[in-house]
């Protein structure tokens, strides 16, 4: 009994564990992929994106979360809560967390659904357009 239990603990601790980093894993891989093209920039590919879907709560005076998406550098400044955006990780950056709908919490989708400006979703392609953005240095 006096070695079992720490064993029998020890399994569950290691089974937790692992379910886990498979959950983790799972969600990521739910993400669209990135494209291959190559230097993708704010300026080039992301502004048009975020200034048809996202600058009409995200810019100006009371931008929300404190988040504001019309320039570069207030999009790697963050919100609120901190960075939205780690450049060179993609699949951790919380944008894109947001975008791709990959919490269950549909408060935390966006745009938000149903919103009163009718913005619609991002399609897979402007998902996996961030993806390349954030991968290549979030330049
Ligand atoms: C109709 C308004 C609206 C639009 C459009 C919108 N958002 Fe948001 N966004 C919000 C609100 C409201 C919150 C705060 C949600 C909360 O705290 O529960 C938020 C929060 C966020 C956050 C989390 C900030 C944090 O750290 O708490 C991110 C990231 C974000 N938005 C990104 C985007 C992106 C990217 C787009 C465009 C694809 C977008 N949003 C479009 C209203 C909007």
């Amino acid at each position: 009994m006096k070695i079992t239990t720490p064993i029998k603990l020890t399994a569950i601790a290691l089974a937790a564990i692992f379910g886990l980093a498979l959950a983790a894993a799972a969600d990521t891989a739910q993400l669209p992929p990135a494209p291959t093209k190559t230097g993708v920039t704010y300026a080039t590919d992301i502004k048009p994106v975020f200034d048809q879907s996202c600058v009409k709560c995200h810019s100006g005076e009371k931008p929300k979360a404190k988040l504001k998406l019309d320039n570069l550098e207030n999009a790697l400044k963050g919100s609120k809560d901190g960075k939205v955006v780690i450049p060179g990780n993609s699949a951790k950056s919380p944008l894109v967390l947001n975008v791709a709908h990959l919490s269950n919490d549909k408060d935390t989708w966006m745009p938000p659904p149903h919103n009163k400006a009718n913005i619609g979703p991002l399609t897979p392609e402007q998902i996996g357009l961030i993806r390349a953005w954030i991968d290549q240095g979030a330049k």
